[in-house]
């Protein structure tokens, strides 16, 4: 497959330059200009993506896609297609399922369950008792291990894990003051000067926990919503850590630059549930353009938003994901300036509900390419 005429971020920086992907490895051969005829001759897809931009296949560091006892809500495949269509090409999920990713057999189900249309990625968690027999073992096939904690409350066992360390970090899932954040982080200062490790800050939604977190170099995730939503009586805006006010919001929208990572907390729950005020919503398809949203406004740099979503949720986590010769091909195409606008009916997620419904946004994703295969072609899902 040949793409031709789009602009690439390449070795940090914007280029004309066009791709030849080997359609067999799924991997970049060429970057350069590329002579049509001679591709052409190899029989494979030609792309003309003059006036579109292709960035790093964007990163969800945040999803919960449930399945298994929760498949009502989202499954893998529901949640991997809604994934596509938010052109994302890899995603952290989260452990907080039912049953709980607590040991090799909740793990291993999901790596089996993985219809592999992106790159998923599991979170451990270590709420189990059994630590040295569960939680433990599956350290070499999770990405992360995450820790709530509202519920873990046994940090000791923090000193003995040998990979990463995700924090919801608030002290308890019902108080709405700003200090329950806070605190939580201010506890976590102290943890991690004891066991000597580098937490990630999940979902950060105030100023004050940002500057704790930031000035131990913890690093640091918010989502679309705590950036761009102010609090409000709607139960179905209901999330965990809860929405700020306006005053508050601006201070992190000001900070942004101190924050690593955007992403979604992709939280889907059903139509009664939300309605009932079940804390999340769904966010995998909605991420990417809000952001090329706010690009549009000026409110970051093309650069930093790749930075936050592309460059740096792969390096935290202990990956690559530039784009490079020989690497495997995980590209997002973008038209900057398509306007539209944003339907809950039109996700592929089960959750139909986004706080987001008709917004008018500035920026869609037009292509994507998962491990060398075009999964979204001129917006349409190819799967
Ligand atoms: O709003 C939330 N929903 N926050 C969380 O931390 C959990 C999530 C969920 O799993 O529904
Ligand atoms: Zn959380
Ligand atoms: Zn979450």
């Amino acid at each position: 497959m040949l793409l031709k005429n789009g602009k690439i971020f390449y070795n940090g920086k914007f280029a004309n330059l066009d791709i030849e992907i080997d359609d067999e490895t799924g991997k970049i051969l060429k970057i350069d200009r590329i002579d049509e005829i001679s591709a052409g001759n190899k029989g494979g897809k030609i792309l003309n993506l003059s006036k579109k931009v292709i960035i790093p296949g964007a990163i969800d560091a945040h999803v919960h896609f449930r399945d298994f006892e929760q498949a009502y809500k989202e499954d893998f495949l529901s949640g991997s297609r809604a994934a596509v269509n938010g052109g994302i090409t890899r995603v952290f999920e989260m452990p907080n399922s039912k049953p709980r990713a607590d040991c090799l057999h909740i793990i291993s189900g999901k790596i089996k369950k993985n219809p592999d249309i992106v790159n998923m990625h599991f979170y451990g968690s270590v709420s189990d008792e059994d630590f040295e027999n569960n939680a433990k073992q599956i350290e070499k096939f999770i990405i992360a291990y995450k820790f709530y904690m509202y519920e873990d409350k046994n940090f000791d066992v923090l000193e003995k894990l040998n990979k990463k360390i995700s924090f919801h970090a608030e002290l308890s899932n019902s108080d709405n003051c700003i200090r329950n954040e806070v605190n939580a982080i201010k506890n976590l200062t102290k943890i991690s000067d004891k066991f000597k490790f580098t937490p990630h800050i999940c979902h950060i939604s105030t100023n004050e926990s940002l500057k704790i977190a930031k000035e131990k170099n913890f690093t640091i995730e918010v989502t679309p919503h705590h950036l761009l939503l102010d609090k409000s009586n709607d139960i179905r805006f209901n999330v965990r850590p809860p929405l700020r006010d306006e005053r508050e919001r601006m201070k992190l929208v000001r900070n942004l630059n101190a924050i690593d990572v955007i992403a979604s907390d992709h939280a889907p729950h059903s139509e009664k549930e939300k309605e009932n005020g079940a804390n999340g919503f769904s966010g995998v398809e909605t991420m990417l353009p809000l952001m090329l949203n706010l690009v549009n406004k000026g409110v970051l740099t093309l650069e930093q938003l790749i930075e936050k979503i592309c460059i740096n949720p792969a390096k935290i986590f202990g990956m690559n994901n530039e784009i490079g010769l020989n690497e495997k091909a995980n590209l997002t195409v973008i038209d900057l300036k398509k306007e539209w606008k944003i339907k809950g009916d039109n996700f592929y997620s089960k959750s139909k509900f986004t706080p987001f419904e008709g917004w008018n946004v500035k920026g869609k994703v037009s292509h994507v390419v998962v491990n060398g295969k075009l999964v979204m072609e001129d917006e349409v899902l190819n799967l």
